[in-house]
């Protein structure tokens, strides 16, 4: 039974889990949600610290479209797009230089979402840093650049709210549309790791700490 008042809770897939409600969104893919709020200041520091090393850029799509969305990353690997694909580089090809170390806290709040979620064990060595304003999305896709599939994705969501699309393992199939709040962790992996998910527009909803922004980070295992 969920402790608290949250609307966009179903009785059904939530459970209380200290404090915080967790939403099953697939047999191993469940919202953590304010899983990450006593993170956040360490988290903030987290992405500046990235972020002046290694800045937040719109990279181009092999298709040649420049993504709505601003990234970067941190840790051994980290995720870049250009003419020629998709792929993972241990250097940032903005800075020529290996990518900022993942912070202590992602790490430490990737292994604890993980676990909660019922994957232990997890090790990410990449860290895929998004950030959104008002109108950027990110189009339906899985994440499948990394070597292999048996680790789950933790992501996080800091900022603005967003709508998370979450689909099956075809293009077309339904997606479920899931409501992301600053703190709020989603979780996927097993059989579920190759779901399509995406972003629907963001609208101008501006957040008390972070203003007109939304950041995302994803933790994988990559290499
Ligand atoms: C992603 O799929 O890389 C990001 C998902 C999100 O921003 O919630
Ligand atoms: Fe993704």
């Amino acid at each position: 039974m969920a402790t608290s008042l949250n609307l966009f809770d179903d009785d059904d897939g939530s459970a209380a889990h200290g404090g915080a409600a967790r939403d099953a969104i697939g047999p191993q893919s469940f919202v953590l949600r304010g899983f990450a709020l006593p993170y956040v200041d360490a988290l903030l520091q987290g992405v500046d610290r990235v972020t002046a090393a290694s800045p937040f850029r719109n990279m181009q799509t092999p298709g040649g479209y420049t993504m709505s969305v601003a990234l970067t990353n941190c840790g051994e690997l980290g995720w870049t797009t250009d003419a020629r694909g998709y792929r993972y580089a241990r250097i940032d090809p903005l800075t020529g230089q290996p990518w900022p170390d993942l912070p202590d806290a992602f790490l430490q709040l990737a292994q604890a979402a993980a676990l909660d979620a019922g994957f232990p064990g997890f090790t990410p060595d990449a860290c895929l840093v998004n950030r959104y304003e008002p109108a950027s999305r990110l189009s339906l896709h899985q994440d499948k650049n990394e070597r292999d599939y048996d680790a789950p994705i933790v992501s996080v969501s800091l900022g603005m709210p967003a709508m998370f699309l979450f689909g099956g393992h075809a293009r077309t199939d339904k997606t479920q549309r899931v409501p992301l709040f600053h703190g709020d962790v989603v979780v996927w992996g097993g059989v579920d790791r190759l779901r399509y998910h995406g972003v629907m527009p963001l609208k101008d909803l501006p957040h008390p700490r972070l203003g007109s922004q939304r950041i995302n980070f994803t933790l994988r295992k990559a290499g």
